[in-house]
């Protein structure tokens, strides 16, 4: 059986989700469904990034105790993707004890290299971004994403020999062109390794939270590097090296497109020194704003997915993101076009769709089954292009092509009328129409199953009953 591992990024548990969180996991959720409808042995991971300074500050904002407070707030997170149905396999916690044996052996590795020294280091450190930020990069002296002022360091830290990968790095790029996707993000990275490319620092001093640093433990790993070895920790490295062997290496990463530099320079240079695999794949979408602003806890205007659950159901939300926003661009959430796009595409298009079909038939012809129902021309192949589209993370275009199926469905129903020939001789035309209906909503049923898991089942179980009945309880309610 065919692996397939992918991954979210781990989120920094300061503050509670929100919808930028959150759209990463879906459209991870959507690629594991696919590959599992597929029948492949997928291995989905997220979690939370638990050593970070900021979950430090929150803790002490909120007067409690770090681990407590980061124990509690994975628990949170962890609650929010069970509410919105994520099928990840396995949620992983930056404190837990496996993780920091990976740590601890990844550092071995690198260090067995020579390329960990001991250095100093003075720089500007943005804690919203957990990393040192260039002069050239400021605005006004302040971080552009988090419109706050870094602070000064100067300390001995440990480095890692970032610099001597460059020719590498600039060789997997080449011989690996959709190794960084799309091609905005691969250019950034790609120029970076080029022309800014320098050893960094590993290693923070006299920082009581975080993994100890193996070689000096008054020294904790610094966050990111410590971060992203979560990917080789879920694949249960290094202690189940079967399991390792089996995930190892990722067939995708997701990530938003701040992250980029880390995931495509830094990750594979540490793989490339500590002499393991490179993932195959990663993927960087855009930004989401509101207002025009980047949605963000240290800006206070995030939106929480939970927020949005008892007005529209969790496929709504699941769609809007899926379908307004093309996957690699930036977008505006607004809460207008998800209420416009949950009535005309959702309850209008497709929930209107079943409960016509199937009330037609209920009065039509009352015998007809969905199961030998044939898949008419013009819904042929769906599943593939869906597939497809879905390989290359255009989920617009998966959700489009479903939404040309129904479109079809509506027209064929507008010009045969079926509901016209409930008796007479134009019945078993209407009857063959009504069963080339159900064929269209069954292969619509399949094909949504990755995007819209909970309506899918839903149009599965309608189209399984016998007789077939207009569901009582309507797929979308519209909003006024
Ligand atoms: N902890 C790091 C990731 C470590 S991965 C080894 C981190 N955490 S985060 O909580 O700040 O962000 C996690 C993910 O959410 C990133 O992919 C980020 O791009 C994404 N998003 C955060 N805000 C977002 C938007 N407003 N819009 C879209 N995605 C956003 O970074």
């Amino acid at each position: 059986m065919k692996k397939f591992y992918l991954t979210t990024p781990i989120y920094y548990v300061n503050g509670r989700p929100h919808i930028g969180h959150v759209y990463t996991a879906i459209a991870a959720d959507v690629v594991a469904r696919s590959q599992r409808a597929r029948g492949s042995d997928v291995l989905f991971s997220t979690g939370v990034d638990e050593n970070s300074q900021k979950n430090v500050e929150a803790a002490r904002g909120a007067g409690k105790d770090t681990q407590a407070y980061v124990d509690e707030m994975a628990v949170l997170w962890q609650e929010t993707f069970r509410t919105i149905g994520l099928s990840h396999d396995v949620f992983i916690r930056t404190t837990s004890p496996q993780h920091s044996t990976a740590v601890k052996k990844v550092i071995s590795l690198i260090e067995s290299q020579g390329d960990i020294y001991l250095g100093d280091y003075q720089g500007k450190y943005c804690l919203g971004c957990e990393a040192f930020v260039a002069e050239k990069d400021l605005v006004d002296g302040l971080c552009p994403d988090h419109h706050t002022k870094p602070q000064m360091i100067k300390e001995k830290n440990y480095f890692f020999r970032l610099s001597k990968y460059r020719t590498a790095l600039q060789e997997h790029f080449a011989s690996h062109p959709s190794f960084l996707e799309p091609a905005s993000a691969r250019n950034k990275v790609l120029d970076y390794i080029n022309n800014e490319l320098a050893d960094i620092s590993i290693s923070r001093q006299a920082q009581a939270w975080g993994i100890p640093l193996p070689q000096d433990p008054t020294h904790a790993v610094y966050v990111w590097f410590d971060a992203l070895i979560n990917y080789l920790t879920v694949t249960g490295y290094p202690s189940d090296q079967a399991k390792y062997k089996r995930y190892w290496p990722a067939n995708l990463h997701l990530i938003g497109k701040d992250i980029i530099k880390f995931h495509a320079a830094i990750w594979p240079a540490m793989l490339l020194s500590a002499k393991l695999p490179l993932p195959e794949r990663i993927f960087a979408h855009g930004f989401f704003t509101i207002n025009g602003q980047k949605v963000s806890k240290s800006l206070g205007n995030a939106i929480d997915p939970l927020g949005l659950l008892p007005e529209y159901p969790i496929d709504s939300i699941r769609y809007y993101l899926l379908r307004d926003i093309p996957f690699g661009a930036d977008g505006d959430f607004s809460s207008q076009r998800l209420h416009d796009r949950h009535n005309a595409d959702l309850a209008n298009g497709l929930g209107n769709l079943l409960a016509r079909v199937l009330k037609m038939v209920e009065t039509v012809a009352p015998s007809l089954t969905s199961s030998n129902a044939p898949t008419p021309s013009w819904a042929a192949g769906l599943q593939e292009k869906v597939t497809s589209a879905i390989d290359t993370l255009a989920f617009d275009k998966a959700l489009q092509k479903i939404w040309e199926v129904i479109a079809q469905a509506d027209q064929l129903v507008e010009k045969e009328k079926p509901w016209q020939h409930a008796q007479g001789p134009g019945q078993p035309h209407a009857q063959a129409t009504l069963h080339t209906l159900l064929g269209a909503l069954k292969e619509i049923g399949v094909a949504l199953e990755p995007l819209l898991p909970g309506t899918s089942q839903r149009i599965k179980t309608s189209l399984a009953t016998t007789p077939l009945r207009k569901p009582l309880e309507p797929l979308f309610i519209r909003h006024a």
